[in-house]
């Protein structure tokens, strides 16, 4: 397995919406990019949108404007996949969510990369590991989910199949670290992972309240804006409960006749969240008063910021 600091150079197969930011990233971090797609037209786009992402980082001092052209000489962009994958020992594929393809650059990279070249994909909705039966060494096999616009959003989740190594694992969050994100782990593939198994859920649920005629989009995103949207960012979804009271979320479980023993445990050990100090999250012996002025100090600042943007506002 290649030491991550002798990593000078990466493949990223796919320039569209996510391949040509996520070259990008890699590129701002100082690697040499070899982007594939399958002609000229959709590269030079590809580098257009590159050239305007930077620009627009500028603006917010995440780039400097003398760095850009340096960025940009280290993407190389080319059609020949065979040629770019020789020597690649980091591949990252982001063509488009169709099997049969993602299947075909799987077999390409097997046959035309090194046999140790980890190989990862960016898919959404797939099970990769499925599909890269046939691929030569399946320990190497892993996804990298990046949210759009990957030159913006910070996390990257990290997801190894039942026969990806722990190596590999280890490799591609030192990598990620490297390139400036944040990886997530989670423990085994799962369809689509975190946050869009969470926001499937949200997105199924506006849709019900659409078709069923019970609230109309503006009011389904004001509502959500001005009270989810002043909380997630400062409790995410599972601390969130812990402000709740976990006794309280039972027992609205209950009253809909269903049940969930990790609540109950929770319930049952007097572990109901900020008010006994220890939840879903442990709060260290920190009293109530102390976690609830925490955290709204925090609502009170992000009620403040947003009121500023005038997010409350439709766009
Ligand atoms: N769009 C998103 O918000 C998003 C977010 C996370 C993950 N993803 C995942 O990323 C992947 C790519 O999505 P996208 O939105 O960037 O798609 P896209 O359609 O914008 O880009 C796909 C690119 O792959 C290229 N391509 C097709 N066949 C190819 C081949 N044989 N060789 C080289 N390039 C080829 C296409 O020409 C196109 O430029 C998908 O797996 C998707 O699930 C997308």
């Amino acid at each position: 397995m290649i030491e991550i600091n002798d990593l000078d150079s990466v493949l990223i197969i796919g320039a569209g919406t996510m391949g040509h930011s996520i070259a990008q990233v890699y590129a701002q971090a100082g690697l040499e990019v070899d982007l594939v797609d399958t002609d000229q037209k959709k590269l030079d786009h590809a580098l257009k949108l590159i050239k305007s992402n930077l620009d627009v980082l500028t603006e917010f001092n995440r780039v400097k404007m003398e760095e850009i052209p340096s960025i940009i000489s280290r993407i190389h962009p080319k059609t020949n996949i065979k040629e770019a994958a020789s020597d690649k020992l980091f591949v990252l594929e982001a063509v488009n969510e169709v099997v049969e393809l993602k299947k075909k650059i799987f077999d390409q990279l097997s046959e035309f990369c090194p046999e140790n070249a980890i190989l990862a994909s960016n898919t959404s909705s797939l099970d990769i590991f499925q599909i890269t039966r046939s691929v030569k060494n399946r320990s190497r096999v892993i996804a990298h989910h990046w949210f759009s616009p990957p030159h913006i959003i910070p996390v990257v989740e990290v997801v190894p199949g039942r026969k990806t190594s722990q190596e590999v694992v280890d490799f591609s969050v030192n990598l990620i670290q490297k390139i400036g994100k944040k990886p997530i782990v989670i423990k085994k593939f799962i369809p689509s992972y975190i946050v869009n198994r969470i926001q499937n859920a949200l997105y199924s649920a506006m849709y019900e309240l659409l078709a069923r005629k019970i609230a109309t989009p503006e009011q389904i995103d004001l509502a959500i804006k001005s009270t989810l949207g002043i909380r997630l960012p400062i409790v995410g979804i599972a601390q969130s409960q812990d402000f709740t009271g976990l006794d309280l979320v039972l027992d609205i479980i209950k009253s809909k006749g269903g049940t969930l023993g990790l609540l109950q445990d929770k319930v049952d050990n007097n572990h109901l969240g900020a008010k006994t100090g220890k939840g879903l999250y442990d709060y260290h012996g920190k009293s109530e008063e102390e976690i609830l002025k925490k955290r709204d100090r925090l609502y009170l600042r992000q009620l403040e910021f947003l009121e500023k943007l005038t997010s409350f506002k439709r766009i």
